[in-house]
């Protein structure tokens, strides 16, 4: 899809892996911001999007359902998205959709390829049974797009993986209709099932948080998938001044596993995302993501002031007396 020197596209933040596909391919990533407002509700910026792009630009990646936002693309972004890319036919987007099951509060889904023809045929829509089956670790997934398009991945396929796990193939392809079509748990499927789950999980989550004392932790707008993002600005007063500190083992505990992140030169301190993480990591055995990780280092929107919880998980691992003593401390 991408050669040398060609540019990709993202917004930021972006699922981590990207990076890593992208510098593989030896190709340049260009970032566009994502941006909050006072409701906590997330936005792109197109703007910024469609002033990056020119005649090197040849992939779009998008995350819909987003990691780490949990934003959903509305229509009307989606067709925002979509006439920007009309005035670039060489750029092919690539739509990572692999939270596409989840969206809550009854909210839909307008997949990228499904718009409009011409969408259609510039897209490689991706899937994960890992994620859809909340089964993170099988590694099988699949694509889905225009027949030209989806010959490319066979070359890459071979060339990586070679050959995926065969026996959870087949689990997959038995269990794959059943859970479209099979009651769950009381709920219509599977996935209506896991929805509700992580829905009470955000639910659980946000009252968790509001046990804290001092930090004031901010949740913002979670639409779907596993994660949500928090504000923690201006707490730095309530996390010890060892967490800021750059290039020192701090950590008390020597058989913990947190391990000190390198960060660049241009950085004097750890940034406020990363030290709360690693104080939460360290004193109180929860564990978050930064969201400056999923910035690139040379950022000028980095997001330093959101940490990322996960919250696929059932209410009562959030709201049960151990964990709301833990908030209550902070
Ligand atoms: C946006 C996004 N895409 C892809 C993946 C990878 O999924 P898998 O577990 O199938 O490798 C993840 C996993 O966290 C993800 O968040």
């Amino acid at each position: 899809m991408v050669n040398k020197g060609d540019h990709v596209h993202m917004f930021e933040p972006y699922y981590t892996q990207y990076i890593n596909h992208i510098e593989f391919a030896g190709a340049d990533c260009v970032t566009s911001p994502m941006y909050t407002n006072d409701k906590g509700e997330w936005f792109f910026d197109f703007d910024h999007f469609e002033k990056s792009l020119d005649e090197n630009s040849k992939l779009l990646i998008i995350t819909n359902p987003h990691n780490p936002s949990g934003k959903i693309f509305t229509e009307d972004e989606i067709a925002r998205l979509s006439a920007i890319l009309d005035k670039w036919p060489q750029v092919t987007v690539l739509s990572d959709e692999v939270y596409f099951h989840l969206p809550f509060d009854g909210r839909k889904l307008v997949s990228f390829a499904n718009y409009s023809e011409s969408n259609w045929k510039k897209t490689v829509n991706v899937f994960s049974a890992g994620k859809m089956l909340n089964c993170t670790g099988w590694k099988i997934g699949w694509a889905i797009g225009p027949k030209d398009l989806i010959h490319q991945a066979f070359f890459v396929h071979e060339a990586s993986v070679f050959c995926p796990n065969v026996p959870g193939q087949y689990a997959l392809s038995k269990s794959l209709e059943q859970a479209f079509t099979q009651p769950y748990e009381g709920y219509k499927n599977y996935f209506a099932f896991v929805q509700s789950v992580f829905q009470a999980g955000r639910d659980a989550c946000q009252e968790l948080l509001s046990y804290s004392q001092n930090i004031k932790f901010k949740p913002t707008v979670v639409e779907s998938g596993y994660f949500m993002p928090v504000d923690i600005s201006g707490c730095e007063e309530h996390i010890p001044e060892k967490y800021f500190l750059k290039n020192v083992n701090y950590e008390d505990d020597e058989k913990t596993l947190v391990k000190q992140m390198q960060f660049p030169d241009n950085f004097e301190r750890v940034p406020l995302d990363f030290a709360l993480c690693r104080y939460l990591a360290v004193e109180k055995g929860v564990s978050c993501m930064p969201v400056s990780n999923f910035c690139l280092h040379e950022s000028k929107t980095p997001l330093h002031n959101y940490i990322r919880i996960a919250i696929c998980r059932p209410p009562d691992q959030f709201l049960n007396p151990s964990m709301i003593e833990k908030f209550k401390t902070l």
